[in-house]
């Protein structure tokens, strides 16, 4: 049985007194027993990692990155490293969201490289994949997906990628309030689930994690989470806020 996972994209938001007031706000709410039967995860901009790591120490959420650089170390300018990120105690990274592709202009062979310096630093990534409207209308989408993970993931060898985690995020339900209804969303992931079970076997793709991210709310996430393929989401908006986030990890447990 895979364990759910609800997993907050806070993006470039909030302050340092408004990450506090949110960990404060969530510890309040949340009990271990609600923490025990999914795993939190919280994705900050770099400069909170450290604050939300030392508010949640007694508590079961995970703390991670939004990126890494694709280098180890060197003249990169405002980059943040692997080493860097391990250094701190992070062992989980998103990876490839489509506002790194779009407007950091990132290819799947530079993810690729993201993926092997995470490897070498035991930390666990959350691939993102997703195609764009026009490509959903065009029939083409299983393709873009299909491409994104060959290229960046499964050209790698099993060992680099075996702890990973999918996020399937369409970007015209990225921030919309339109998400993928739970068949679409269902379907992706089985699409997702059977490419890696024919290229790293039957036995991996039943333990792979895919979260579906894309307008998940309160209101749509226990519909969306209810699917077989589905465990779990990767959320923006509705992460923000801890009673959302708390209302979203309750649907997750039910
Ligand atoms: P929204 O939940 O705001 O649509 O964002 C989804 C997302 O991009 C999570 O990575």
């Amino acid at each position: 049985m895979r364990k759910k996972i609800v997993a907050g994209n806070w993006k470039m938001n909030k302050s340092l007194k408004e990450v506090e007031h949110f960990a404060k706000a969530f510890i309040d709410i949340t009990s271990d027993s609600d923490l025990k039967r999914s795993e939190v995860m919280l994705f900050a901009p770099y400069i909170f990692l450290s604050t939300l790591q030392s508010h949640f120490s007694k508590k079961n959420i995970i703390i991670g990155a939004q990126d890494v650089s694709e280098h180890e170390k060197g003249a990169y300018t405002g980059e943040v490293s692997a080493p860097m990120l391990k250094s701190i105690g992070i062992k989980y990274c998103i990876v490839g969201h489509s506002e790194r592709r779009k407007y950091h202009t990132e290819t799947n062979d530079q993810l690729r490289e993201k993926l092997i310096r995470l490897y070498e630093n035991k930390i666990t990534p959350v691939f993102c994949c997703g195609e764009q409207l026009e490509e959903r209308n065009n029939g083409n989408h299983f393709n873009v997906v299909r491409n994104q993970i060959i290229d960046s993931v499964l050209s790698l060898s099993e060992e680099m990628y075996k702890n990973i985690i999918i996020a399937y995020e369409p970007i015209w339900a990225i921030g919309t309030g339109v998400n993928a209804s739970p068949d679409e969303a269902q379907e992706m992931h089985a699409f997702i689930r059977q490419l890696f079970s024919d290229e790293a076997g039957k036995e991996f793709a039943a333990q792979l994690r895919i979260l579906y991210g894309g307008s998940v709310s309160p209101e749509n996430s226990e519909s969306l989470f209810a699917r077989k393929d589905i465990d779990g989401g990767l959320i923006g908006g509705a992460s923000l806020a801890a009673e959302s986030l708390y209302s979203i990890l309750q649907s997750s447990n039910a």
